[in-house]
């Protein structure tokens, strides 16, 4: 792959860029407008400043790897590119429409992508111009230091694609485990009824934010607790995973818990928004409950 672009210019998109930026190819970042592929650049731009604080990048290093991100105000230029991947919201209205668009575009060898975390995409296949070349490609957060991606096949993607977008995860120097189209794939699948389960034991009163946490954290050594990794990954995002997975299996395990609704009406959304279940604000993070 020489040229790859990103559609969604967030937390997911921003981390796809920066971590195909770094290995040598050129990226198409776009968002809504110019501006917010701009501030995605931006937030590339802080994270490599961070890691040349830590003498982890030379600048020069880091110089050209921002000089290979090209915010991009339209779809037009994604002409160019061998992979598109959409990163955008999780909602599959806003992703069927990008797919719409950059169809227009895709050439002929192209491959369209999806970083959706549970979105079917033998569904979403259908508003692509070409379901053979449509695929998902799910990275975690954060994208440059997590080593997995899952490779997620739909129905009718071609064997060359699966390749193709396997030896591209490979090359970026991750593991690719490789799933059904089921919601929410392997990983997902069994994280967020986790999270959301510990969402129930916070509202059920069992135990406070931090001891959910401290219990997860020492009990079974996971690096965040799991109210802590749902700030990490956005409420807003977590519910709308559990509402895929409710929705598209009709099995109650997966309804949302009534206060990750609570929160996310609250525009409590983690620490993007500066407040989750834990408050952001201040010097230290400060639970909320
Ligand atoms: N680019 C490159 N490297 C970066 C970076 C960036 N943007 N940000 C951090 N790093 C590097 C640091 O330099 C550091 O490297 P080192 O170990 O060689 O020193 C390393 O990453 C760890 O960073 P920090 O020291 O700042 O932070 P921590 O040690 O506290 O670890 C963490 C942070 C890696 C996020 C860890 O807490 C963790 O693993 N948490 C769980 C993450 C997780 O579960 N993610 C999956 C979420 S689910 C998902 O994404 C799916 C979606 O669909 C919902």
């Amino acid at each position: 792959m020489h040229t790859v672009a990103v559609i969604g210019a967030g937390q997911m998109g921003t981390g796809i860029a920066q971590t195909v930026a770094a290995h040598g190819m050129q990226v198409l970042l776009a968002d809504v407008d110019l501006a917010r592929a701009e501030a995605g650049k931006l937030a590339v731009e802080k994270a490599l400043a961070k890691l040349m604080g830590r003498g982890k990048i030379e600048a020069s290093e880091a110089d050209s790897l921002l000089a290979r991100i090209t915010p991009v105000a339209d779809y037009a230029p994604m002409a160019e590119a061998d992979l598109i991947i959409e990163a955008a919201t999780e909602r599959e209205e806003i992703k069927n429409a990008i797919f719409e668009n950059a169809g227009k575009v895709l050439s002929a060898e192209a491959i369209l992508s999806s970083n959706t975390s549970s979105i079917p995409i033998t569904r979403m296949a259908n508003h692509s111009p070409d379901p053979a070349r449509f695929i998902g490609l799910h990275f975690f957060n954060p994208v440059p230091v997590m080593g997995l991606i899952e490779v997620i096949p739909g129905l009718a993607t071609s064997k060359q694609t699966t390749a193709r977008v396997t030896a591209f995860a490979e090359g970026l120097g991750k593991q690719v485990v490789l799933s059904q189209d089921e919601p929410g794939f392997v990983v997902n699948r069994i994280l967020l009824p986790m999270i959301n389960e510990a969402v129930f034991v916070l509202g059920q009163s069992t135990a406070g934010i931090e001891d959910i946490d401290k219990g997860c954290r020492l009990g079974l050594n996971h690096p965040m607790g799991p109210l802590q990794l749902a700030d990490f990954v956005g409420l807003d995002t977590c519910l709308d995973i559990m509402t895929v997975l409710y929705r598209t299996t009709r099995d109650s395990k997966y309804r949302p818990a009534p206060l990750l609704v609570k929160y996310v009406e609250a525009g409590w959304l983690g620490r993007k928004s500066g407040r989750g279940f834990y408050d952001y604000t201040g010097e230290a993070p400060v639970p909320t409950r």
